[in-house]
């Protein structure tokens, strides 16, 4: 008889847990739950802290005594503590050494594979690689070397008969900003779900990308445009650019990567993408939306910092679209916060808030560097690791607020 009852006791005990996990984890999963388990991350970011004073209290784990109100997250980068309690490793993000050792073979055939191509005829002859700089010096040498600037009507043969009247008149510096706290919003699969919106649409300017929508995604995304950077693969190739009123806000930004280093004419005669007939129709049917080329240098002046500060060679392709928003932005605003360009825990192989797309070449990258330009991004960034990790935030100092 007491045995039995000690079984079902036992079992009841069991069954209980079990369903204690089950609403656990289903908490965890359910939509909408983002806010009850940023609690549970604060929650636990507490705990964390006071284990972490605790075991510096008993001498056994500090490897470094500090009042640093990020203690918490210096005590996650200490491998000893990590393994001992489990959750710490909650804030790992991106690591700025990150290198090709990193990638999954596949992605690192791809890398050999476009290092072997050198489709734009690059022949870096800067220093490096490897070269290492302070985040301070690195933004000043950014900022030096990287002219962010707009394709003008006096630029051959931008200047000729063919080309009149089509290019903005005004310069871009007269049409944005400059702003104090500007937001550059990834298309990242991992915003979905974010409820970022209300957060990104409060910055002064936003920055999206290419197709990126905003309807039916206002609670991840936000609604506001203020500026759309698109490659020209965008403009030539998707049949509803002109159609499409998603870009018709805001001011817009065609880029194309010229060979390396090539001046505007010789870029013209053989463009990556042909997209000046589009250019010419949207600017017909738009006369009054600015709507700037890039001038296709910068794209290489960036990557010539990028490969000089990166541990070995890098993909000889341009940088990606959001690492040159992200430089654009930082001549335009006092502050820049980039949105998932360094993953959150919301991390994911989907491509794209708004498709159904995966492959891990997204976050990692495949044809652009873009495994160093996160690198460069986390060496830059001046927020915290718990930004990053819960909301996917960087924040970076633009140029026109720093001293050099
Ligand atoms: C930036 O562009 C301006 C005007 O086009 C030019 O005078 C200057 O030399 C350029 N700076 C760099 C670092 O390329
Ligand atoms: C266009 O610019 C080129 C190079 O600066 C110059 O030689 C040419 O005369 C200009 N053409 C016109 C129509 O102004």
């Amino acid at each position: 008889m007491i045995h039995t009852n000690m079984k079902k006791k036992f079992s009841c005990c069991v069954l209980a847990f079990l369903l204690f996990a089950v609403i656990c984890v289903w908490k965890e999963r359910k939509k909408g739950s983002y806010y009850d388990s940023l609690k549970f991350q604060a929650k636990e970011f507490q705990l964390l802290k006071s284990l972490g004073k605790m075991t510096m209290g008993s001498g056994s784990q500090a490897s470094s005594d500090t009042q640093d109100p990020q203690e918490g997250s210096q005590i996650l980068s200490n491998p000893r503590v990590t393994a001992k309690v489990k959750p710490q490793s909650s804030f790992q993000v991106w690591d700025k050494d990150s290198s090709s050792k990193n990638l999954i073979p596949r992605l690192q055939k791809i890398w050999k594979n476009y290092l072997n191509m050198n489709k734009y005829k690059v022949s870096y002859k800067g220093p490096g690689p490897g070269v290492k700089f302070s985040a301070e010096a690195l933004r000043c040498h950014l900022r030096d070397h990287v002219n962010v600037s707009m394709v003008e009507a006096t630029d051959f043969p931008f200047n000729t008969s063919e080309w009149e009247g089509y290019l903005p008149k005004e310069n871009i510096r007269t049409k944005a900003g400059p702003w104090h706290r500007c937001a550059v919003v990834s298309s990242a699969g991992s915003l979905k779900s974010s409820q970022l919106g209300q957060e990104i649409d409060d910055h002064d300017a936003v920055m999206r990308f290419n197709g990126a929508p905003t309807a039916n995604f206002q609670k991840d995304v936000g609604m506001k445009t203020t500026i759309r950077l698109m490659n020209s693969q965008l403009v030539t190739t998707e049949s509803l650019f002109l159609k499409n009123s998603l870009y018709n806000e805001g001011i817009l930004i065609v880029w194309d990567p010229s060979v390396y280093h090539a001046g505007i004419p010789k870029w013209y005669e053989n463009p990556d993408y042909n997209f000046f007939s589009k250019y010419k129709s949207y600017r017909k049917m738009h006369p009054s939306q600015p709507f700037y080329i890039l001038k296709p240098q910068m794209p290489w002046e960036l990557w010539d910092i990028i490969q000089e500060i990166a541990p070995e060679n890098i993909q000889p392709n341009p940088p990606s679209s959001g690492m040159l928003g992200i430089i654009i932005m930082m001549t335009l605003c006092d502050q820049v916060d980039v949105y998932e360009f360094l993953p959150s825990k919301r991390k994911t192989d989907v491509c794209y808030y708004h498709q159904k797309f995966f492959d891990s070449a997204c976050t990692m990258g495949a044809y652009h560097p873009l495994l160093f330009e996160k690198n460069m991004v986390k060496h830059l960034n001046e927020g915290t690791d718990e930004d990053i990790y819960l909301f996917g935030r960087a924040t970076l100092s633009g140029f026109r607020s720093i001293h050099c």
